[in-house]
């Protein structure tokens, strides 16, 4: 059994990823300080993986206590996902972001470089493209302009990673960017956090379909693409889970950087995505225009080649069996 050390291995993707881990015989060992996650979730991770899954509360900036804990456990590998990773919150606390996913990435490498591990995948975003250029965003399409705090630290973490890995040839560092991660384990169980009125599409239609709020507002209607509405690329947070999976099994975590877009390929739009939703749940989703949401761009999807190429990754899920079970 192979250990695997996973910050944010508490949250939303981390928990997948946990899932995916278990399942092809790796040994997980979450490292999570609960800031944005709950502590229950560790049960449910015993229920669908039926073992025992190993956990520190821990906050990353907190080096003493990282260097006790990686101490204690044979371990190479770093799957980094623990961040904060709402737009609209970065931009109320700019310098909570900053602290929190620069500070802790920062300490993480510290106390990983101490305790002779190396390998690191770290969890970026599309946000990092959000510039105009041609489609589809290749892992060598320009990054930088991000418009806000968040996607500034995206940014300015992969470009630390970028110099750490040409100035110590000791690193091997996988950087993820993940496009639009949707849905969730077929158990139910496992959720996107969402407590009161979610930013993000499809978190806001669920609660539109559960009647917990009376329509979507449908941001824009005049970009330039098919119907109007801005185009995205959404990917089963499974699918995702295992394109980690891929960069493990693959021994890609070979040294220097490597960069690869966790997307499908397919762009949807706002309405197309209402559409496959209604159809799935057999549900109508009200929705009303509204006026652009700032710092949105109007078409994101992703080249996901370099994955299949190099790490035999695809997704499997489209976006209408991607929203199966959604409601559940
Ligand atoms: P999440 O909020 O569900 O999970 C993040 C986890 O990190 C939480 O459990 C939180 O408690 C933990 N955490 C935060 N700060 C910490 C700290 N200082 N020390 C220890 N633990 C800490 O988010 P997610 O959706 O699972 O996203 C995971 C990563 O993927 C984030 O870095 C996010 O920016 C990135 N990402 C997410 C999306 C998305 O749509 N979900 C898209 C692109 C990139
Ligand atoms: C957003 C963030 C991005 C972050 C990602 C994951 C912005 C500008 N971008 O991406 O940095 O990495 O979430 O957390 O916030 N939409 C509506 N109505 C809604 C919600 C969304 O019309 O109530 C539209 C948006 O305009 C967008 C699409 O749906 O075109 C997807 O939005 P969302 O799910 O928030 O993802 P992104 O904007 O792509």
């Amino acid at each position: 059994m192979k250990n695997i050390f996973i910050s944010g291995g508490a949250g939303y993707i981390g928990t997948h990823c946990v899932i995916s881990l278990i399942k092809s015989g790796y040994s997980p060992i979450i490292l999570d300080n609960f800031s944005s996650s709950h502590k229950s979730v560790i049960k449910k991770l015993q229920i669908i993986s039926g073992k025992r899954v190993k956990f520190y509360n821990v906050d990353l900036r907190d080096k003493k206590k990282l260097r006790s804990i990686f101490k204690k456990h044979s371990c190479e590998i770093v799957i980094h996902c623990a961040g904060f990773k709402s737009v609209e919150k970065s931009i109320e606390k700019p310098i909570s972001y900053f602290d929190n996913n620069i500070g802790s990435t920062l300490s993480l490498l510290e106390c990983m470089k101490d305790q002779k591990i190396f390998k690191i995948i770290f969890s970026s975003s599309a946000t990092v493209y959000n510039d105009s250029q041609p489609l589809p965003l290749k892992e060598n399409s320009k990054i930088g302009k991000t418009q806000n705090p968040y996607g500034n630290t995206k940014y300015i973490i992969e470009r630390i990673l970028m110099d750490l890995a040409k100035n110590d040839s000791r690193w091997s560092i996988s950087i993820a960017r993940y496009f639009n991660p949707i849905s969730s384990h077929e158990s139910g169980l496992l959720k996107e956090n969402s407590n009161g009125v979610p930013n993000n599409l499809i978190p806001y239609i669920i609660k539109v379909a559960q009647k917990k709020l009376p329509y979507l507002k449908v941001f824009g209607k005049n970009y330039k693409t098919k119907d109007g509405t801005c185009i995205r690329d959404y990917i089963h947070v499974t699918d995702l889970a295992d394109g980690h999976l891929a960069l493990l099994k693959n021994n890609k975590l070979k040294k220097g950087l490597n960069i690869y877009n966790f997307g499908t390929g397919k762009g949807s739009s706002v309405l197309e995505v209402i559409k496959a939703f209604e159809k799935q749940n057999k549900i109508s989703i009200p929705y009303k225009y509204t006026k652009r949401r700032p710092g949105d761009v109007a078409v994101s999807y992703c080249d996901p080649k370099k994955a299949f190429k190099e790490l035999n990754w695809k997704a499997n899920f489209n976006l209408q069996n991607s929203l199966i079970d959604i409601l559940k």
